[in-house]
């Protein structure tokens, strides 16, 4: 029970700098497009309005700070976590979050935000309308891809961690619109 329960809370404790490299550009946004403006040929924007060059920067800089504040705090968690289980490697392994590895995650998963973007306009969605899946799972598979040539969590943080961050999206969305602030329930 509090195995499942440790494995649980390290595959978010993983992908918190990509949650938060996702999360943060709303508040920073705005200010000149990533695209400059520029349309594809397709006759649409290249990435729309909705990308900022201040919402990347953001998002990179929340993101690798979440990873230090991680990388500070581990070694207190630690003990912690050794009171409820027994911490195998693995366990260790994400548990103490270094620095580059957020970085990475951080550039993966706002780049993941703009192919995401890219994609939508090709398939004539405005800005800001939804994409299921896309909006939701691309930044963390993105974010994983881009830290794996340094980082490899394993195939069970992996799963944990994709479906937790498709559940979460979900249950955000499913909230803001009981609550009057969204269009769409998803
Ligand atoms: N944002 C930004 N720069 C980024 C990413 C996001 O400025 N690189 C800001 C924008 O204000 C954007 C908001 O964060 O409107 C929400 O982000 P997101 O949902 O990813 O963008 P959308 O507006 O939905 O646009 P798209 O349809 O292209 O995803
Ligand atoms: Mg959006």
């Amino acid at each position: 029970m509090y195995e499942e329960l440790a494995l649980f809370e390290l595959a978010i404790w993983v992908g918190l700098p990509a949650w938060i490299a996702n999360a943060t550009p709303v508040l920073g946004g705005g200010g000149n497009p990533i695209d400059g403006g520029r349309y594809f040929r397709d006759g649409r924007r290249l990435l729309g309005n909705g990308k900022t060059i201040r919402g990347f920067i953001v998002g990179i800089i929340f993101g690798t700070l979440t990873g230090l504040g991680q990388f500070i705090i581990a070694p207190y968690l630690r003990p912690f976590l050794a009171m409820f289980v027994t911490v195998t490697p693995e366990m260790d392994y994400v548990l103490f979050m270094q620095v580059p590895v957020a970085i990475l995650m951080s550039f993966g998963a706002l780049t993941g935000d703009l192919v995401g973007s890219f994609i939508k306009r090709r398939v004539n969605v405005e800005s800001g309308d939804p994409s299921p899946f896309m909006d939701q799972l691309g930044f963390i598979i993105m974010a994983l891809i881009f830290a794996a040539p340094i980082f490899d969590p394993g195939a069970i943080f992996v799963t944990i961690l994709i479906i937790t961050t498709f559940f979460i999206h979900w249950v955000s969305n499913a909230l803001g619109y009981l609550l009057g602030l969204k269009k769409h329930p998803w």
